[in-house]
């Protein structure tokens, strides 16, 4: 199969125009973006995502997730197709980058071969997955989660937002419940492209990741139940404290993590309390655990710790649990040829690259587990992410789409 020559760029303005036109859906509070799943934001910005589809002569398809799959040719349509994406959606204080790369580096990477007359073997997919983030609704990367058979798509339609609407009545409300069956498309192979969301490339100095494995996680959804009381007369002694007990729960996923280093994160991120009033102890605390490792053994470890100490905090406490786990995917290794193709790209193209292991979850790694899949990786300024001050710079962002464009290219195979 032959190399695409090492003169092939995309085009980088235009990569970066688009993301800053999608930027202006769903804007933030402090320059990024809030653009959460199956809201009305999430419809304009895949309306959007449809017109540049449209006039760069993809055909659509729509699943019964939402997920978005835009098609072009090959010159074998009865080729199963290589996908490129990621997803649209946004945290409720996301950047305008996470995801969004991986769409618009996708929607570029079709762009540029209309631009130079390419003609692909296989054809090519660019794929938009709903619900990659889990922020409104648990778990992340839901629909490809779904299209991998992992998780079950009548369960997952049921799971509610904090204001108790059903995400598959919120995907049907915003008109973007497609009729093809989930799950039932052929990938040649599956390529995503995003930034770290971490600081190593940028600490040293390189342009491209390739990323070989993706950290495993667990969230864990825990509910404790104590007694409301007045927090000016109830004794100390007599207080069946949630608050309390949540306060110690973070400390402990804390101290676990802090074990297992230096691979191990794990973190508390989301909070709710009951009855949340000044005067009043708080009897009812909903909050969820996040921890990731990229070893299996090292997440099952952290995650039976975690369960041992919740039980021996509430028993001191006097207050009950209940833990629910709402997300799971073990440690990811993507497939070597893929990579391959990555790091060969990036060679070409004389670009800086390194193995780097994903931090993050991504719909590639659901993906991963029913077709040959691998990412790509570009710095982002100082490692942050899920944050509205998410930035990258315009040359990271096209060294990420020009290796990912090679790689693709390569994969879907062009005439000698
Ligand atoms: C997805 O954004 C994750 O939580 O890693
Ligand atoms: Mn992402
Ligand atoms: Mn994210």
């Amino acid at each position: 199969m032959a190399a695409p020559g090492e003169n092939l760029r995309i085009n980088s303005d235009r990569l970066w125009d688009s993301i800053m036109e999608m930027a202006k859906i769903g804007p933030g509070i402090a320059g990024g973006n809030n653009r959460q799943t199956v809201t009305d934001e999430d419809g304009e910005g895949r309306r959007l995502f449809k017109r540049w589809c449209d006039a760069a002569g993809l055909e659509m398809g729509v699943d019964e997730m939402g997920t978005m799959f835009a098609r072009r040719e090959g010159t074998d349509p009865s080729l199963p197709p290589v996908y490129v994406g990621s997803h649209l959606d946004t945290q409720p204080t996301g950047g305008k980058y996470d995801g969004v790369l991986g769409v618009l580096g996708g929607l570029e990477v079709v762009r540029s071969l209309n631009d130079l007359g390419i003609k692909t073997k296989h054809p090519i997919v660019v794929t938009n997955w709903t619900n990659e983030e889990g922020a409104r609704f648990a778990p992340a990367m839901m629909a490809s989660g779904v299209f991998a058979g992992v998780l079950d798509q009548a369960d997952v339609y049921e799971h509610t937002d904090k204001n108790g609407k059903k995400f598959g009545e919120e995907l049907e409300r915003i008109g973007w419940k497609g009729t093809e069956k989930v799950g039932d498309r052929k990938i040649h192979a599956f390529f995503e492209l995003h930034i770290e969301q971490g600081p190593i490339l940028e600490d040293e100095g390189i342009d491209i990741g390739v990323v070989t494995h993706g950290q495993g996680l667990k969230w864990l959804q825990v509910t404790l139940t104590g007694k409301e009381a007045h927090t000016g007369s109830t004794p100390m002694p007599k207080r069946r404290n949630a608050g309390l007990g949540m306060a110690r729960v973070i400390e402990l996923v804390h101290e676990i993590a802090m074990d297992y280093q230096p691979d191990a994160v794990g973190a508390v991120g989301h909070m709710e309390v009951y009855p949340n009033s000044r005067n009043i102890i708080a009897g009812r605390t909903v909050f969820t655990i996040d921890i990731r490792s990229p070893e299996k053994e090292v997440l099952d470890a952290m995650d039976g710790r975690t369960r041992e100490g919740i039980d021996t905090i509430c028993d001191a406490l006097d207050i009950q649990y209940k833990i629910e786990q709402v997300g799971h995917f073990d440690p990811v290794t993507f497939d070597a040829g893929c990579v391959k193709a990555i790091r060969d790209a990036a060679e070409r193209l004389g670009y800086t690259h390194r193995n780097i292991v994903s931090g993050a979850g991504h719909d590639a790694c659901w993906i991963n587990r029913v077709a040959p899949t691998a990412m790509v990786m570009c710095p982002c300024v100082d490692g942050l992410s899920h944050n509205e001050a998410e930035e990258i710079t315009k040359e990271w962002a096209s060294a990420g789409a020009d290796v990912l464009f090679h790689a693709v290219v390569e994969t879907a195979g062009i005439e000698a």
